[in-house]
């Protein structure tokens, strides 16, 4: 089509002439079938006149004709004058088809980075046998199909991404085995059955299973991991386990169906900085006083559960928290006086709407600080929220409402 063909006869005539006949291709030519098959599988009226794809040249060498300019390929250095493939890391242009099985011959991969495209269909089965690899990013793909036990194979692995495709069935058990493992995405897919066993990965430091069909109950989860993202699944039971897990910073649970105590082992846990566990059936959060407020925490989201009692008033505790949502709850009693002083001056943003809050609003929420704070207290049982304040907006539960939660059954029976 637009492809200029005159361009790429040149350019092996050009190379036909500028080298001997026997040094003409460097790189392996099972590894240059490899690459020619990986682009018959893809539309080639996909591939825009920009992309790397469209320089790939066949009448020259691919590990020798780039000029320096990366254009998706890098090979090895050349031994016994032969140089094999050893990273793809394709541009986001776009390219729609399926990832060639001849990916399996280019044995010498350690990256494959083909993210944010329109590869569909399954993962080919071939793609088990690059031992090599080290980084392996299919992402935001159509990619089909489950994962075969034999991604075991993959032992090098220290990055797996396989987020944003549609991918079903569950996770390999197996995959635990890949001890080198950094880094574990399979977010946004269709994946089912239980989380297995992840406690072999020692040196994972992010897991991600986000938005997947996951249930059952907690595994066991490496102890060094920073980032646990699970939230969007159907997971259930209790997470006290967590609270063993002190180098987590980030911990994402929301969306999910599991209950009983946010225990205070996990809202202290030293490292942590973001906790959201909103969107479950927690019942209880504990909040235990951080002693000197020696604590990482800057946000806390438990809105949407079923937490009850009086609002954790030892939060004030916590010197780095600046970002707070316990709304949609069944808290009751008074907001504590001491949420008051924190507006401001180190909370930035208090969501304490649809609980059954009583009293009146401390006055630091509409004089001084409050004013610059994000924030509602709308849908509680409290006395004199008058609309005209912005925290009020929204209103307040009816009367017969805020009796009936808050055990005034007599009142309710009258309406
Ligand atoms: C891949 O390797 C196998 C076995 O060596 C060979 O039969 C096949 O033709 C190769 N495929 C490509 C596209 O190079
Ligand atoms: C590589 O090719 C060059 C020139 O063709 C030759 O002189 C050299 O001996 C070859 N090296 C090996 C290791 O085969
Ligand atoms: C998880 O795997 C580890 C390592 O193989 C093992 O020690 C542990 O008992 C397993 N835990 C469960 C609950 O199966
Ligand atoms: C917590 O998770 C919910 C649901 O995934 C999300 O809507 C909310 O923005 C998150 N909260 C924070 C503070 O990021
Ligand atoms: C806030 O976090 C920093 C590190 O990010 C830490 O050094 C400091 O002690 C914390 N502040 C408080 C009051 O906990
Ligand atoms: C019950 O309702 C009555 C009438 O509205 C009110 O005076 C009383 O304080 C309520 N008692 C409780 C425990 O909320």
């Amino acid at each position: 089509m637009a492809r200029p063909m005159h361009c790429r006869f040149s350019m092996s005539i050009f190379m036909a002439f500028s080298i001997p006949w026997f040094v003409q291709s460097v790189t392996l030519q099972s590894d240059i079938e490899a690459l020619q098959s990986l682009i018959n599988g893809i539309d080639p009226n996909l591939i825009p006149p920009s992309s790397f794809l469209n320089t790939w040249e066949f009448g020259a060498d691919p590990c020798d004709s780039t000029g320096g300019i990366f254009l998706g390929i890098l090979c090895t250095e050349p031994q016994n004058n032969i140089s094999r493939v050893s990273i793809i890391d394709l541009d986001e242009s776009g390219y729609d088809g399926f990832l060639s099985v001849a990916i399996g011959n280019l044995t010498e991969l350690t990256t494959l980075q083909i993210s944010n495209n329109k590869f569909r269909g399954p993962i080919p089965i071939s793609l088990y046998n690059l031992q090599k690899l080290n980084t392996l990013s299919l992402s935001r793909n159509f990619f089909t199909g489950s994962l075969p036990h034999e991604i075991q194979r993959l032992k090098r692995l220290v990055s797996l991404d396989l987020s944003d495709n549609s991918l079903s069935g569950s996770i390999p058990e197996r995959i635990s085995l890949l001890r080198s493992l950094n880094f574990l995405s399979l977010s946004n897919n269709q994946l089912t059955g239980q989380i297995p066993n992840l406690s072999n990965l020692w040196q994972l430091n992010t897991l991600d299973l986000s938005s997947n069909n996951l249930h059952g109950t907690l595994p066991h989860f490496p102890l060094n991991l920073r980032t646990l993202i699970l939230s969007h699944n159907g997971l259930s039971g209790h997470i006290s386990t967590l609270g063993a897990m002190t180098s987590l910073k980030t911990l994402d649970l929301s969306g999910n169906r599991f209950s009983g105590s946010i225990t205070g082992e996990i809202v202290m846990l030293p490292n942590l900085n973001r906790i959201n566990a909103s969107l479950n059936s927690f019942t209880v959060v504990e909040v235990a006083q951080i002693p000197g407020g020696e604590s990482q925490l800057q946000v806390l989201d438990m809105h949407g559960n079923t937490l009850s009692g009086h609002l954790p008033v030892n939060l004030v505790t916590y010197g780095n928290l600046t970002e707070v949502n316990l709304g949609s709850n069944l808290f009751s009693g008074q907001i504590p006086e001491e949420y008051g002083g924190k507006l401001g001056s180190e909370w930035r943003s208090l969501f304490l709407d649809h609980n059954y809050l009583v009293g009146t609003l401390p006055s630091e929420f509409t004089d001084g600080g409050g004013a610059y704070v994000r924030g509602s207290v709308a849908q509680n049982c409290l006395t004199r929220c008058p609309l005209n304040v912005r925290w009020c907006r929204g209103g307040q539960r009816s009367a017969s409402r805020c009796n009936a939660q808050n055990g005034n059954t007599t009142v309710e029976s009258n309406f």
